[in-house]
């Protein structure tokens, strides 16, 4: 799995989808760019979250809210007093960890051996196996599964309880050893707040310190009344918002899976109070459907629900994906009560009530977030499309199966050689195609090569222009994941690019 995750991130390089930042300084920790490739892939994720969301609903409309807020939102919102992660020192290596990923790691260390465990048994007992039968009886399996359920029900506890010391002796009992010293000699826990804070004005005594948003969502519940008021919105409704959101996250690894820099994909939908359940389990299963429809696999997901929930929330569940490290949370869906509308009523001393004619009575509605991370929907795409296949002469291609829908680039033409008019030809139906789908020209190297590199870029087809095309108006058409190839028109073409990629 680690081996897969290099292969991931080298790829991502090698292949113009993601860049470190600032990588001729060395690069800045958690902080990417995405490159030619990479910033294509990831445009069609958000249209693909946008149309669904958006073009889908008539309830739903967008909003693009700007980064910098007025600050009194960070006191409304409770991230000035409450967004902060907990933080341990290690006495002998001075290095810094956050204290719940310290027992969240040791956890899955312990998951890690029931999973060896599980597959020497399938081995050794073949067609014969039963896992749940195994997990139940075995006592190694059973010991470690009751260690991992008594330690997840005291992380919850010390989390829900802010209670800092509680976290300490949680990793002095478990024995957890710092990574680079190898002791267990640890400071105090100490909690450390995540925004990122800015200065507005020129001068240092009249600037007004900011905050970089550290999520989407309070834009929308700021803007709440402007867009229901101008838009005629009858409750239910949603706003739907994506954009830049920014953390100091102190353990950033694994890629852009925690970035301090990042983007959001979130929707609030504004409900009468009492009926904030009913539409929490819609959008649980449509969003968990709206996961399926990229075709990566049902076994890849799975619904993680919170039982202690964050002072805001009635009801709160993670989708999580299967990434290369295992099962961590992709999307967010929270039942936020009237929490935060009612706050930034307190803060501002402005009403945020929705007017409902039928009852002709006006409430504060109650919220219900979908909230889904751009980049690691991009990293859940990309890694698990990424495949090293055998084929049937023994030969390995590296192929990114991409869903179509989401390929950077469509179609690649290419002519067979660099002379007797074919690229002209190929430059023709690109100069056609190029109108509604993003193509690419290749002329170097030998078709086979330029095949590979189209599959390793993620493109579901390649149009080969050959000396047949001048005589009959035919090409080759290659697609990625068979590498069948058929000859069809030239005026075909449009139609089965558009079969295979349009939503
Ligand atoms: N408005 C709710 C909210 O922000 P969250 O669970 O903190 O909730 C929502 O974040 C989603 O944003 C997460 O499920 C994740 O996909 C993404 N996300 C959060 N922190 C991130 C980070 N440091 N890097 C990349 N994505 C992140």
């Amino acid at each position: 799995q680690e081996d897969l995750f290099k292969n991931v991130v080298s790829h991502a390089k090698e292949y113009g989808f993601i860049f470190p930042s600032s990588e001729i300084y060395d690069g800045l920790s958690a902080v990417y760019d995405y490159a030619q490739n990479g910033v294509e892939l990831k445009k069609n994720i958000r249209e693909y979250w946008w149309k669904a969301m958006v073009q889908m609903h008539e309830n739903i409309v967008g909003l693009d809210a700007a980064i910098l807020m007025h600050p009194t939102t960070w006191k409304a919102s409770g991230h000035v007093d409450a967004f902060n992660d907990p933080l341990i020192d290690n006495k002998d290596s001075k290095k810094r960890y956050r204290a719940d990923v310290l027992v969240e790691e040791h956890r899955e260390k312990i998951n890690v051996k029931i999973n060896a465990e599980i597959e020497k048994a399938q081995k050794r007992f073949g067609d014969a196996f039963d896992e749940k039968q195994f997990r139940e009886t075995n006592p190694n399996v059973v010991r470690r599964q009751n260690q991992i359920d008594e330690i997840s029900t005291r992380l919850a506890q010390v989390q829900a309880d802010g209670d800092l010391e509680g976290f300490r002796q949680l990793i002095v009992d478990l024995g957890i050893v710092c990574p680079v010293s190898g002791t267990t000699n640890w400071t105090e826990v100490k909690q450390f707040n995540l925004m990122f804070g800015t200065k507005l004005g020129a001068s240092a005594e009249n600037a007004m310190d900011l905050y970089l948003r550290p999520e989407t969502a309070q834009g929308i519940f700021v803007n709440f009344l402007n867009v229901q008021k101008t838009g005629r919105m009858k409750i239910p409704f949603g706003i739907a918002q994506t954009g830049k959101a920014f953390r100091n996250e102190i353990v950033a690894r694994q890629f852009i899976f925690r970035m301090r820099e990042f983007e959001q994909m979130e929707m609030q939908f504004f409900v009468k109070p009492g009926e904030e359940m009913k539409w929490y389990e819609y959008w649980k299963t449509t969003r968990l459907n709206w996961h399926l429809s990229l075709g990566l696999g049902k076994q890849n997901y799975r619904f993680h629900d919170h039982e202690k929930l964050a002072h805001y929330a009635n009801a709160a569940a993670d989708i999580e994906f299967n990434f290369p490290f295992g099962f961590k949370e992709l999307e967010g869906i929270h039942s936020r009560t009237d929490f935060d509308l009612k706050a930034h009523e307190q803060y501002s001393g402005k009403k945020l009530q929705y007017f409902d004619n039928e009852t002709n009575s006006n409430y504060v509605p109650y919220v219900v977030e979908t909230s889904v991370g751009l980049d690691r929907m991009f990293l859940a795409v990309f890694a698990t499309s990424l495949k090293e296949e055998t084929l049937e002469d023994g030969s390995t291609r590296t192929v990114l199966a991409l869903p179509s829908v989401l390929a950077p680039t469509k179609a690649a033409v290419l002519p067979l050689v660099k002379k007797d008019g074919l690229p002209e030809v190929a430059q023709s139906i690109i100069d056609d195609l190029k109108w509604d789908f993003n193509v690419a020209y290749d002329e170097k190297d030998a078709v086979g090569r330029r095949y590979r590199r189209q599959d390793a870029l993620g493109t579901p087809f390649c149009i080969t222009v050959d000396h047949q095309t001048l005589e009959d108006k035919t090409v080759t058409i290659r697609h990625r994941d068979s590498m069948k190839q058929d000859r069809v028109a030239i005026s075909e073409l449009r139609n089965i690019i558009n079969n295979e990629v349009s939503v």
